[in-house]
């Protein structure tokens, strides 16, 4: 366990400083809440405020299974929670048994004591305990001992034999929650090397959201393990979400089981005939590493590895030579020593967001991105791609037990902090260069569906990952989620396994499972929509929050929807954006997040009707210069 693996988050270095906008709904108290010895008034490490909509709601807790509450049944009775309904949402038997650090669901009655939510346990005292031991080796945060001391009369007085009345940290919604559709709050256990985004995205939900939902920032948001953070949810969370990291990235199932060792072999088959032995050597480097570090726990290096060769694992680096000169042919394979002179390692203020840092690599500046789990997908895609609006990968680097990769560098960082936070600190981007960087992503997405031999779906478009470069010309990236579209057909067969990110996610993979280049046009449509008004997915939708086009049907529809119009767009466009072409685009995205995919344009289509867009939108914006507005 390595306290680095848990480096502070966020930190936009490029353009943080005036943000300041907070809608603190609980705040993360950080090591607070296992910080014993310092009692007093910090009254929030008791728990979370009742600040919501209702005094009582419903709510959900995680744990990590741990002899002995590693059972339905024990960890129901240690949490309080109803065994059947713990079963049920886990997707587990009521004798089910969970293997070590399973991150496990608990559904529990959230609701108001006094000042604080909660949900009451109860706990008798064993030999040699203490509160501190209590809250956070036991309950693992999930309680604090400023609350047991607390609810419990005479807390000095503790004996083996006592019964204690455990407060767990629950919250409700507030009512600004409630408006943006949020039904749940999930108080999740933060985990070595978590980070609010990698929280966030467990659940499907907006990385802001759940900044916002901890009164956390983007400079401000180092999250520690045995804390909760409080994740926002929409729906009720599920099974799927909580599987390990590796199995998590790698939909429908992991490279190395049986299943898909079918598809490596259709990939070799199919055959992108000059990279074909490259990609099977990184394929195979990569269930190596997953399996070499499973089995090993070792903190080898790729480096060390090749060049120690300890006695006893002669195989196995002889395997790893042969896979990293694999790696070679098609990517760089950086020494980790590289990597870290070239972050000035990994200082934080080299990073960018989430677990990417800025690099100087050979004079040029790089993403560094560290990469949990299994990397295998990406790689692999982004091997046989070549096109300047996906994003490049220019090398890899393995180093205890984690991957490195090194991507191209977008000097304007990510899409999102640009149409969310307008207008702060100078920040925004003018009609046109939203038409152009729509088209690039049109194209984009075009060439992943059309242009790779077997066409891909990229599965998780939204706007934090599209990149914007120097000239502001978008990039996609994040092809974690991509899968490749094998056959004729553009349809999958139906997916248990649903990932991406919730609001873009289209409605017959929600409902049905169902996989096909119509997602990415939902996504697409919806990236667009955010462009276009400014604002998040989530808070475009009111209260019927399933129907976006009835959102936009109103403008569509009405002959006052000029009118309209003028409150829908972001208002830093209002007076600076083509009224028609607002109204063509907004027809566009009316398209593109049809309920039913095949009436859903294709993204070549996008393409033919962005470029004209753009041509127009430029035109009008040499217009509006020589008229001297
Ligand atoms: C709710 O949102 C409004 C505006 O979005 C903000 O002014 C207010 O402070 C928020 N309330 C809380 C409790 O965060
Ligand atoms: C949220 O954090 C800011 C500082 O980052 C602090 O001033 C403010 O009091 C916090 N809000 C709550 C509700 O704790
Ligand atoms: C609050 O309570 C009302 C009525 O009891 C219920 O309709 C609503 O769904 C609750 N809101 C939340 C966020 O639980
Ligand atoms: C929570 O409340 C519901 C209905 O009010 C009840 O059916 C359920 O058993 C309660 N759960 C627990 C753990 O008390
Ligand atoms: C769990 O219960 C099911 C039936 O409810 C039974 O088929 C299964 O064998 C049980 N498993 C164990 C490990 O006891
Ligand atoms: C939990 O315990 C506290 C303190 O004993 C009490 O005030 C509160 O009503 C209890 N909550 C429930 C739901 O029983
Ligand atoms: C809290 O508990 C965890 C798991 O039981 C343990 O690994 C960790 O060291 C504990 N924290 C402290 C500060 O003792």
């Amino acid at each position: 366990m390595h306290l680095s693996a848990f480096t502070p988050i966020i930190t936009f270095t490029l353009f943080i400083h005036s943000f300041s906008v907070i809608l603190g709904q609980q705040p993360y108290i950080g090591l607070g809440t296992v910080a014993c010895p310092r009692r007093g008034n910090k009254n929030s490490i008791r728990g979370y405020t009742c600040n919501g909509a209702n005094r009582s709601c419903q709510a959900y807790l995680t744990f990590r299974s741990q002899p002995i509450y590693n059972s339905v049944s024990t960890i129901s009775t240690l949490l309080g929670s109803d065994p059947s309904q713990l079963a049920k949402i886990n997707s587990v038997s009521l004798n089910e048994t969970f293997e070590t650090d399973k991150l496990v669901l608990v559904p529990v009655n959230c609701s108001c004591a006094g000042e604080y939510y909660q949900t009451n346990t109860s706990y008798v005292f064993q030999n040699a305990e203490t509160y501190f031991l209590i809250a956070n080796n036991t309950f693992e945060g999930l309680t604090t001992c400023q609350a047991l001391e607390n609810q419990n009369h005479n807390p000095a007085d503790i004996y083996p034999g006592r019964k204690l009345s455990v407060p767990l940290r629950c919250a409700c919604p507030t009512k600004n929650q409630t408006e943006k559709g949020i039904k749940y709050l999930i108080s999740y256990l933060v985990n070595w090397g978590d980070s609010v985004s990698l929280a966030s995205a467990k659940f499907g939900v907006n990385y802001m959201t759940t900044l916002e939902a901890n009164n956390l920032t983007l400079t401000h948001s180092t999250i520690y393990p045995f804390t909760t953070l409080l994740v926002p949810l929409h729906d009720k969370p599920s099974s799927f979400q909580t599987v390990s990291p590796s199995q998590n990235t790698s939909p429908p199932s992991p490279p190395y089981s049986d299943q898909s060792s079918n598809k490596t072999r259709v990939y070799v088959v199919v055959g992108v005939s000059v990279g074909a032995s490259a990609l099977i050597s990184v394929l195979t480097a990569v269930i190596f590493f997953t399996r070499y570090r499973k089995s090993q726990k070792q903190d080898d290096s790729v480096s060390e590895a090749i060049e120690k060769k300890p006695q006893g694992k002669k195989k196995v680096d002889e395997k790893l030579s042969e896979i990293i000169s694999g790696i070679a042919q098609s990517f760089k394979v950086y020494g980790f020593e590289e990597l870290q002179r070239a972050t000035d390692n990994f200082s934080p203020s080299f990073l960018i967001k989430g677990s990417v840092y800025r690099g100087v690599i050979n004079g040029d500046l790089a993403a560094i991105k560290q990469v949990e789990g299994d990397v295998s997908k990406e790689i692999e895609i982004l091997n046989k791609i070549n096109h300047s609006n996906v994003i490049r990968l220019s090398g890899v680097s393995f180093h205890e037990g984690r991957w490195y990769l090194v991507y191209e560098y977008a000097a304007n960082g990510a899409l999102s902090e640009w149409i969310y936070f307008n207008n702060m600190d100078g920040k925004f981007l003018s009609w046109t260069q939203r038409m152009q960087i729509a088209l690039d992503v049109a194209t984009g997405l075009d060439y992943l569906h059309s242009f790779t031999s077997p066409p891909h779906i990229h599965k998780d478009i939204q706007s934090s990952n599209i990149l914007l470069d120097n000239d502001f010309r978008g990039k996609v990236a994040n092809l974690n989620l991509a899968r490749c579209l094998e056959g004729a057909e553009d349809q999958f067969p139906a997916t248990r396994h649903i990932v991406g990110t919730r609001g873009y996610m289209a409605p017959e993979y929600l409902e049905n499972g169902l996989v096909s280049t119509k997602l990415d046009v939902y996504a697409f449509g919806v990236l667009m929509l955010e462009m276009v008004t400014g604002k998040e997915v989530a808070a475009n939708l009111t209260e019927d929050e399933t129907n976006l086009s009835q959102v936009l049907s109103a403008i569509l529809g009405e002959e006052s929807g000029q009118e309209r119009l003028k409150d829908f767009v972001d208002p830093s466009l209002r007076e600076n954006c083509p009224p028609e072409l607002a109204m063509f685009v907004i027809q566009m995205i009316d398209e593109c997040i049809n309920r039913d995919p095949a009436s859903r344009p294709s993204v070549h289509d996008m393409v033919q009707s962005l470029s004209r867009t753009l041509n127009s939108s430029l035109s009008w914006e040499k217009s509006v210069k020589i008229s001297g507005k």
